[in-house]
């Protein structure tokens, strides 16, 4: 298994790039970079977490291919996707930035990755970006799609771009040093794309859940591809957001980003665990509305519980759900918009679900 490297590509005309996967292939960045041709001096952004772990190794895996690196320290917190962060990286890397062709490498989970991205896309008006995520979660979706962004008081993401990047490396031997609770953050994206797209995933991790829980190898390198190549073709057909065909991935997540909001974004509930409460609320709804069958919708709920992830919700007051979902960006002209299951494998977008429905299923599960 041990540097047995997979390629998937994701296809957008010029914009193309490879999403490689494999164990300890960060070893070989230098010849993935090379090929690329976006220059010499590598500006390395992350954080103290990350780099102690990872940061000496990537050095010198850079070094040894002539690259130049300097590293950029933001603080370990979805605060550091902040206007003042953003502006506090751009002016460290534009003193760094005297004679030389820097590109930017996103070293990190999500928060990295959509901070890294979007100071990619704005700085000298757009420079080149890699993407190398460490979290289970940023390689089975965030790092892949060119989504980028910081937050507002207001609310997340709600200042960004969509710019790809123009290689991601996902390493799966990162995710030895994470904990179980990250696992299982990443892993709620994963049942989400089984729900969405590939019963044979949802199978799967319903099969390996003991050994996926255990970092196999194996069983990671899989799930990493399989999810890359799920949300690289969904990306492909909708890139910028505007058919409602890239709206698919986001089941769980109208409900899911309503958790976290009312949470106050606090550690309490992860992206994942969230989203996993919203998946269990989209299955309740679509029973109600005899879309999904009632053994399908137990088989979803078993899954994520065996995974450990929660499917009710404590310590966040109902009222604030319910207002906190009324300001999510997924409202469109006033009117919510639900992913809902079919069935393990196929979903339907509904728009204007009534408030009493959607009541209805968080009173069952916000307890
Ligand atoms: N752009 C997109 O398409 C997209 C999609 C989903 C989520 N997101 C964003 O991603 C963010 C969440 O990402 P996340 O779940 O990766 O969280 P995160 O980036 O906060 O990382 C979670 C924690 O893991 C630590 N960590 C990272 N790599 C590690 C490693 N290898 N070993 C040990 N610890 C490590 C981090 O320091 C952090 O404390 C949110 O801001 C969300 O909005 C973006
Ligand atoms: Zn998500």
């Amino acid at each position: 298994m041990k540097n047995n490297i997979k390629n998937i590509t994701l296809d957008l005309g010029a914009r193309s790039y490879d999403i490689a996967i494999g164990y300890k292939i960060i070893d070989i960045l230098g010849p993935m970079l090379e090929r690329l041709n976006i220059g010499q001096d590598a500006v390395i952004i992350t954080n103290n977490t990350i780099h102690h772990l990872h940061g000496a190794h990537l050095n010198s895996v850079l070094s040894r291919y002539g690259y130049s690196s300097r590293f950029i320290l933001v603080a370990d917190s979805e605060k550091s996707k902040s206007y003042k962060v953003c502006l506090d990286v751009i002016q460290k890397i534009a003193a760094f930035d005297m004679n030389k062709k820097i590109f930017i490498i996103a070293l990190g989970g999500g928060v990295i990755g959509d901070l890294a991205g979007f100071i990619a896309s704005i700085y000298k008006r757009g420079i080149a970006y890699v993407q190398v995520p460490t979290t289970f979660l940023s390689q089975v979706d965030s790092s892949i799609g060119g989504k980028t962004g910081i937050d507002l008081a207001v609310g997340k993401n709600l200042v960004g771009s969509v710019y790809q990047p123009r290689l991601v490396v996902s390493d799966i031997s990162f995710l030895r040093t994470l904990s179980l609770k990250q696992i299982r953050n990443g892993l709620a994206e994963v049942v989400k794309y089984g729900i969405i797209k590939d019963p044979a995933l949802f199978y799967y991790v319903e099969k390996n859940c003991k050994d996926i829980l255990k970092l196999s190898i194996e069983c990671m390198q899989k799930i990493v591809c399989d999810c890359s190549r799920i949300k690289a073709q969904v990306v492909k057909i909708d890139e910028f957001d505007k058919t409602g065909k890239r709206a698919v991935l986001n089941l769980g997540h109208t409900i899911g980003h309503a958790i976290e909001a009312a949470a106050g974004f606090t550690k309490d509930y992860s992206h994942g665990e969230a989203v996993a409460i919203g998946i269990a609320c989209a299955c309740d709804i679509s029973v109600k509305l005899k879309l999904l069958s009632r053994k399908d919708a137990k088989r979803i709920e078993a899954l994520l519980k065996n995974i450990g992830l929660p499917v009710y919700c404590h310590g966040v007051k109902l009222h604030d759900i319910i207002q906190a979902q009324s300001h999510d960006k997924k409202f469109i002209h006033g009117k919510n918009r639900f992913v809902l299951p079919v069935k393990i494998g196929a979903t339907v977008i509904k728009e204007d679900i009534s408030i009493k429905l959607i009541e209805d299923a968080l009173k069952r599960r916000v307890k």
